[in-house]
């Protein structure tokens, strides 16, 4: 059955190119059997067996939430209190959610994941992946790794997140790259490659490894530092690599002519008091970037990309309109997906904002302005 919804103040969809919105004002669009059918002006749109009507709001895709780690037990708000007042952000920090993790059962982190996916609808996001990496061992790994998969198809093999403690770095790499590789499920392989996580080499081994084993690859890099693995993950072209807080001119070179996303989380940067990447430069100089959330318990405990659109559009150099394509079109393609966007023939993954015009996403910054989503035309959120 058709819904036709009507009297749209502002639709918007990315274009192909890099950054820029298709906006119609005064829209209708369609739905029927979960898909986009027809968009247009309202004036033009066809009659209905439901209309609804959404006179002053907004309607964008959904959101594409790239890179998330919402499987994990317990909590670090102690930690980021004292980051706030001076402590610094350590990649070693990851070692004591292990812990928590590994205490927590099964259906305990079910169910966080559960209420932290309800978050992400409430935040507008459609597509999500999923990291593991807070497991660290073979069984725990693969236990992240088959609750993520109950959520998510975009699935993520983070064993190589650290080291975890008591380990010998080169030791842990191989059963990561050999026995855990062997005993998972997951579409990505992913590999924090940064100082104090893992080196350019190791993470090439676990990335290979993967490869080899028909996973996908991604990877965590320049976040605190830059060790060179921007030119690892391009080489293997990887689909995205993440955080590109600390990138230099060849870098930014590198990714421009790649098929490699640049992938920034204003959440870490954020909640750990980074400097701000320049992600309006860099997609001004050709580079295809994604915003996401990198929801977890330590350096981005967020879900919401609002957001994240807010701080990338008043502290990274994003326009608005490239803020929206970057969470939409761009995260798609850091997933190598074809979601992000509002066309016929597309499935209906969309959200109504509470507002005339998609500025309204950073121009009121802290505010639930998503009324609703919806997943393949079905409604998974309705602000109350
Ligand atoms: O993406 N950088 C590595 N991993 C996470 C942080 C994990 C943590 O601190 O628990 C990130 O920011
Ligand atoms: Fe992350």
């Amino acid at each position: 059955m058709a819904t036709c919804y009507r009297n749209i103040a502002t639709l918007v969809s990315p274009a192909e190119a890099v950054g820029e919105l298709t906006v119609i004002t005064d829209a209708a669009m369609v739905v029927d059997s979960g898909q986009i059918t027809w968009l247009g002006k309202n004036s033009d749109a066809p009659a209905c067996e439901t209309e609804v009507d959404l006179t002053g709001q907004t309607v964008i895709p959904g959101f594409v939430d790239s890179h998330s780690h919402l499987v994990f037990g317990g909590e670090r708000s102690e930690e980021f209190a004292s980051r706030m007042t001076g402590k610094k952000y350590e990649a070693g920090g990851i070692n004591s959610t292990v812990s928590a993790t590994r205490k927590a059962t099964a259906d305990e982190l079910r169910a966080n994941t559960a209420k932290l996916v309800q978050e992400l609808y409430a935040s507008g996001i459609t597509t999500f992946e999923i990291k593991s990496g807070y497991g660290l061992d073979v069984k725990t790994e693969k236990l992240l790794l088959e609750i993520a998969s109950e959520f998510t198809d975009e699935v993520t093999f983070l064993g190589a997140h650290v080291v975890p403690r008591g380990s010998d770095p080169d030791e842990y790499t191989d059963l990561v790259a050999g026995k855990m590789l062997e005993s998972i499920t997951a579409k990505w392989v992913d590999v924090f490659c940064d100082k104090g996580a893992f080196s350019v080499t190791q993470a090439r081994k676990v990335l290979t490894a993967g490869i080899a084993a028909g996973l996908k690859p991604r990877m965590h890099a320049n976040q605190l530092s830059n060790i060179g693995a921007i030119a690892l993950a391009v080489e293997l072209d990887c689909a995205s690599v993440d955080h590109c807080t600390f990138l230099e001119d060849a870098d930014i070179e590198l990714l421009k002519n790649s098929q490699t996303v640049a992938t920034l989380l204003p959440g870490a940067e954020f909640s750990t008091r980074s400097p701000y990447p320049q992600g309006g430069e860099l997609m001004n100089r050709g580079v295809v970037v994604a915003l996401a959330t990198d929801c977890n318990p330590g350096s981005s405990f967020t879900t919401s990309m609002p957001f994240c659109i807010a701080v990338a559009v008043r502290d990274m150099g994003f326009s608005v309109d490239q803020a929206i394509w970057a969470a939409s079109k761009g995260g798609a393609m850091a997933l190598r997906g074809q979601q992000g966007v509002l066309e016929v023939g597309v499935r209906a993954d969309f959200v109504v904002l509470d507002g005339p015009n998609h500025n309204y996403l950073a121009y009121r910054p802290g505010v639930a302005i998503i009324s609703q989503t919806f997943l393949q035309g079905r409604k998974v959120y309705e602000r109350r």
